[in-house]
């Protein structure tokens, strides 16, 4: 059984149907990437696996748990955790404090446990200090989110995500912002994640990353997915590129449509 299998999943806003019958898996220890033009359903996706959005129709299984109905609080629990496509960064926190705080579930029992054991902390020091240190952001930890580049704030989004240690994450746009260096360096450090034991379902519309790092690749279109298949697979797929450039593309998406076709190495491990 996959880690995460998604059945017939639809999303209706009012009239729109955001997501139609979508089926997805995520293997353990695997990088799923998930993409598709704007407005494609991709973050309609990611919210309604983690109970932010409901599904109108459609299964969502976590871990062997049908969670479809579960609040999103409890997903995450359960070890599903998400970011958001636009960063929610605390400005007046520290990077450590940010990562605190995102670390932090609180409970009914958690005054007492209070009494009993003063001080205690909601994530370990130690586990703080790798994650950081893992997306080589230690020696920012003691300063705050407007005091680094956009690159850096992006990586503390997933630093947040990471001191949780989920069973799945989900990423919603992490290169969004990012020049072509930092990306790399990105995607270089999300597939050392991958390939320590985490599993990731990964939106990005950075082709080369994409088609760089990950293991699978499903293609959303008007909410339905209309390919999937290895990096290798999806670049020579016409109706990938159709889909995502349109059929009357002009110069600048000719660029694109190379770095769909040609630029990316012929296996998912050679950018790393
Ligand atoms: N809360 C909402 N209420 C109504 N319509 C919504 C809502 N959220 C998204 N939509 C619509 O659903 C469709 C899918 O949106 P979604 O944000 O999932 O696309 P996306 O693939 O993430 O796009 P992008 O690449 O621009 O982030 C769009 O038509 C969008 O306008
Ligand atoms: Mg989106």
């Amino acid at each position: 059984m996959s880690l995460l299998e998604v059945d017939s999943l639809t999303v209706r806003y009012g009239g729109l149907v955001a997501l139609d019958e979508a089926r997805l898996r995520v293997e353990r220890g695997s990088l799923v990437g998930l993409i598709g033009p704007n407005g494609a359903g991709k973050t309609t996706m990611i919210d309604c696996l983690t109970g932010f959005t409901p599904a109108t129709s459609g299964t969502v299984v976590f871990d062997g748990h049908d969670v479809t109905s579960l609040p999103a609080h409890r997903r995450t629990r359960l070890g599903m955790v998400r970011t958001f496509q636009s960063l929610e960064l605390f400005n007046d926190l520290s990077v450590r404090d940010n990562c605190r705080v995102a670390a932090s579930d609180p409970r009914w029992w958690e005054p007492l446990a209070d009494v009993v054991r003063p001080g205690r902390k909601a994530v370990d020091d130690a586990v703080l200090d790798d994650t950081l240190a893992s997306l080589g952001l230690s020696e920012f930890a003691g300063l705050r989110p407007p005091e680094l580049s956009h690159g850096h704030r992006k990586l503390v989004g997933i630093a947040r995500v990471l001191v949780r240690k989920p069973d799945l994450l989900l990423l919603d746009e992490p290169a969004a912002g990012l020049d072509s260096a930092e990306s790399r360096v990105l995607g270089r450090l999300l597939r050392a994640k991958v390939d320590g034991g985490a599993s990731m379902l990964l939106i990005d519309h950075d082709m080369n990353l994409m088609l760089g790092i990950c293991d699978h690749i499903y293609v959303l279109d008007f909410g339905r997915v209309i390919a999937e298949g290895t990096p290798d697979e999806i670049r020579v797929t016409p109706a990938v590129v159709a889909a995502y450039l349109g059929t009357d593309a002009g110069d600048e998406d000719e660029l694109l449509r190379e770095s769909v076709s040609q630029s990316v190495p012929s296996t998912g491990t050679d950018t790393r």
